[in-house]
C-alpha cells in the first residue's frame, strides 16, 4: 500500500527520497512521487509507473541540488491511476504526501467548489493539503492542528510548507509513521525497511502528535503543544536482511529463511523445554477465566489462525472461532472479558485488523496480538503482545511470516495447556520438541525445489484448480490456494474434500489440477477416496502425504511426501510445499512474484 518518505539534512534529498521509494516499492503501488525544496521553491515531480521510471524523470527535469523533500508511492484508491493523482500534492504553500482515506472529503471538496476553488486532481489527498493550506496563517502546527479537526477518516502527512524551507510536519491517525534522527539528518517513512539504511534506532510517531524535523533533529509536539520524547525502538536486523541476498524473489529467500525465522521465535520460549512466556510480558494469569477464544486476521493472517484453532480447541477444549478482520469488525459479535481475542498481523497495521482489535477491546476482552513488526499499531493496542522474529518481510504473498506465526500460536496453545493442567509438563515437553523438530523437517522439504519445480511447470497454462484436504489439511489448502492466486494469476479454490460433492465436482473434467493434501491419517482413507473420485472424472492430481501413511502413488500423477512427522506438525512442512508450487508455477508464467499486480503488502485502508 502507499509509501512515505520525507528527509531533511546533509545528503542528497533526491537521492534519498527516491532510494527510500525502491525500498518501499514492496508494499505495492501504481505511481510514484517526489517534492523538494529547490531554490525556486519547491518542486515536484511525479510518473506513473515503477520508481524506476520517476527517477528518469526526475534525471530529466531536474538538475537543482537539494537537501530536503518528500517522496511517496501510491496506491490507488481515490481516482485514477494518473500522473495527477499521484503523490505529493499542492494547495497554495502547502504540499504533502498523504497514506489513508479521508472519509469527508466529499464535502469538503463541495464547501471549496462554492468558494470557487477547484481541486486539479481527483484525491482525497489534494483536498487535505486545501484544508491545511485554508487553515494556514504562516504557523505549519496551527494550521495542521485546525485542519485535522476538518478532517475525517485516517492519515499520516507529511508536509512541507514553501515558507518555512528545510521543515517537514508529520501527524498521522491509524495510519503508521517511524521516524529516526541521525548525524545526516532526519528521516521519516511508513515503515522501518526505509529508514534502515540511515538508523537502526526509531520511534513511531505517537497518534495525533506532530513531529517537526529539521538537518538538527526531530521535535515531536503532543496535542497540548508540548514537546514529548516517544519511547525508542531498535530493530535487530539489517539492510543486508532486506536485500535479496543472492535469491532471484524476496518470495524465495523468504521462503529458505523459515527454519531461520522460526529458531529465533521459538528458542528465547522455550526454558528448561518448556514453553515460556514471561519474558514477554505474558504472564500466566492471562489464562484466568478464558472460556472461549476468537482469532482475527486477514488473508495469511487469519489462515494461521485456522491451524491455531485446531491445537488450542484439541488440547484445551475450549471453543475457538476465527474470523476475518473485516468481517468481524461489523457483525456486532458476542464478546465479552471472559473472551480471549488473538489478532494475527505481519505488519502490525492492516486496518481491518486493527479496528477488530479496537472492538475487542472496547468490549472488554482481554487481547493478545501475534505480530512481526516491532511497535506497531496492533502491537501497542493490544494487552499482550507476543512477537514473531521473522525479520523483515518483503515479498507481497506472506511465507515466513505465516509459519512463525504458526509456531506462535503452538507454544501459546501448549503453554495454555500446560497452566490450564490439560496437559503434563512431560507432554508439554514432548509437544515442544516437536515444535523444535520442524525446523529440522522444513530444512529437508527446502531441498525438494527441484521436484516442486518440474510438477508446479504442469500448472503453467492451467485456468483453474483445487486445492482439497480435511481438517488440518483443509486449513493448509486455504492458505495453498491464496499463495497460488496472488502471484500466479490461476484462479484456485480451496474445498474441504469432504464438500467436493456438494458442488466442486461439476467442476473437475480432464486435466484440472487438483492439489490434494492428505497428511491427516484420521481422515486418510476419507481423503484418498476423494482423490479417487476426482481422479475418475480427468483430474491431475497432486498429493501431498506424510511419509509415515505409506500412500500408493499410483493413486495420483504426482506424489510430494512430506517427512516423516506427527500429523499435528504437518502443517509447518506442508506450508513449505505449497509456497513452492505458488512461486514456481508463478515462475514458470514468467510473473513477477514478488510484485504481483494490485496487491500491497500493507493494507493500511479498509
Ligand atoms: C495483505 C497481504 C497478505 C497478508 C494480509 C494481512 O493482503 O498481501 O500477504 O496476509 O495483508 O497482512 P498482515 O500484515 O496483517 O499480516
Amino acid at each position: 500500500m502507499c509509501g512515505i518518505i520525507g528527509y531533511t539534512g546533509q545528503q542528497d534529498a533526491k537521492e534519498v527520497l527516491t532510494e527510500g521509494l525502491r525500498q518501499l516499492e514492496y508494499r505495492g503501488y501504481d505511481s510514484a512521487g517526489i517534492a523538494f525544496l529547490t531554490d525556486d521553491g519547491i518542486k515536484t515531480i511525479k510518473s506513473v509507473g515503477k520508481v524506476e521510471c520517476l527517477c528518469d524523470k526526475v534525471k530529466k527535469e531536474s538538475d537543482d541540488a537539494t537537501t530536503c523533500g518528500i517522496g511517496h508511492t501510491r496506491w490507488a484508491t481515490h481516482g485514477g491511476v494518473t500522473d495527477t493523482n499521484c503523490h505529493p500534492h499542492s494547495a497554495g504553500k502547502v504540499t504533502l504526501i498523504h497514506n489513508g482515506i479521508i472519509e469527508n472529503y466529499k464535502e469538503l471538496q463541495k464547501e471549496f467548489e462554492a468558494k470557487g476553488i477547484h481541486p486539479v486532481s481527483q484525491t482525497d489527498s489534494e483536498i487535505a493539503a486545501m484544508v491545511i493550506n485554508d487553515c494556514y496563517d504562516g504557523d505549519p502546527i496551527k494550521a495542521i492542528r485546525s485542519a485535522t479537526k476538518r478532517l475525517e477518516g485516517a492519515y499520516a502527512f507529511c508536509i512541507m510548507f514553501e515558507d518555512h524551507p528545510d521543515v517537514i510536519y508529520a501527524i498521522r491517525n491509524g495510519s503508521p509513521l517511524v521516524a529516526a534522527a541521525t548525524d545526516e539528518g532526519s528521516v521519516i517513512a511508513s515503515d522501518m525497511v526505509a529508514l534502515i539504511k540511515y538508523s537502526k534506532d526509531y520511534f513511531v510517531l505517537p497518534e495525533h502528535h506532530i513531529a517537526r524535523l529539521t538537518k538538527d533533529g526531530i521535535v515531536v509536539i503532543n496535542e497540548n503543544h508540548v514537546a514529548i520524547d516517544p519511547p525508542m525502538l531498535h530493530v535487530n536486523w539489517d539492510v543486508a536482511a532486506a536485500k535479496k541476498g543472492g535469491y532471484d524473489y524476496f518470495m524465495l529467500k523468504e521462503i529458505h529463511e523459515q527454519p531461520e525465522a522460526i529458531r529465533n521465535t521459538i528458542t528465547p520460549r522455550t526454558k528448561d523445554g518448556l514453553p515460556y512466556l514471561e519474558d514477554d510480558g505474558v504472564p500466566d494469569t492471562i489464562f484466568d477465566g478464558i472460556n472461549r477464544i476468537v482469532i482475527t486476521g486477514c488473508g495469511t493472517a487469519m489462515h494461521a489462525g485456522l491451524v491455531g484453532k485446531n491445537m488450542l480447541e484439541h488440547l484445551i477444549r475450549i471453543p475457538v472461532s476465527v474470523e476475518i478482520a473485516s468481517e468481524f469488525r461489523y457483525s456486532n459479535p458476542i464478546l465479552d472479558p471472559h473472551t480471549l481475542v488473538i489478532t494475527i498481523s505481519q505488519s502490525g497495521e492492516t486496518a481491518d485488523t486493527k479496528a477488530a482489535l479496537e472492538l475487542a477491546n472496547k468490549c472488554g476482552c482481554k487481547t493478545l496480538s501475534i505480530v512481526n513488526a516491532k511497535g506497531t499499531s496492533i502491537a501497542r493496542e493490544s494487552d499482550y503482545v507476543l512477537y514473531t522474529h521473522a525479520g523483515p518481510e518483503i515479498a507481497v504473498a506472506s511465507t515466513k511470516a505465516y509459519t512463525v506465526q504458526l509456531s506462535v500460536l503452538y507454544l501459546f496453545a501448549f503453554r495454555f495447556a500446560l497452566v490450564r493442567g490439560c496437559i503434563s509438563e512431560q507432554e508439554a515437553r514432548d509437544y515442544m520438541k516437536k515444535l523444535h523438530a520442524t525446523i529440522d523437517d522444513i530444512t529437508t522439504v527446502l531441498t525438494y525445489d527441484t521436484q516442486i519445480q518440474s510438477i508446479s511447470e504442469r500448472l503453467k497454462h492451467s485456468e483453474d484448480l483445487f486445492f482439497i484436504g480435511r481438517g488440518l489439511d483443509y486449513a493448509l489448502s486455504c492458505e495453498g490456494s491464496i499463495k497460488l492466486k496472488e502471484i500466479s494469476y490461476i484462479h484456485s479454490e480451496a474445498y474441504a474434500a469432504g464438500e467436493l460433492k456438494h458442488g466442486t465436482i461439476s467442476l473437475i473434467t480432464d486435466n484440472v489440477p487438483v492439489i490434494a493434501l492428505a497428511t491427516q491419517r484420521n481422515v486418510l482413507a476419507k481423503t484418498l477416496s476423494n482423490v479417487v473420485e476426482v481422479r475418475s472424472r480427468g483430474a491431475m492430481v497432486i498429493l501431498i502425504t506424510n511419509a509415515d501413511t505409506q500412500v500408493d502413488a499410483s493413486l495420483c500423477d504426482h506424489m510430494i511426501t512430506l517427512p516423516k512427522m506427527d500429523d499435528a506438525f504437518t502443517p509447518f512442512a506442508s506450508a513449505v510445499v505449497l509456497q513452492y508450487i505458488a512461486y514456481y508455477a508463478a515462475i514458470s508464467r514468467g510473473l513477477n512474484v514478488d510484485q504481483p499486480r494490485n496487491l500491497a503488502k500493507s493494507v493500511t485502508v479498509e
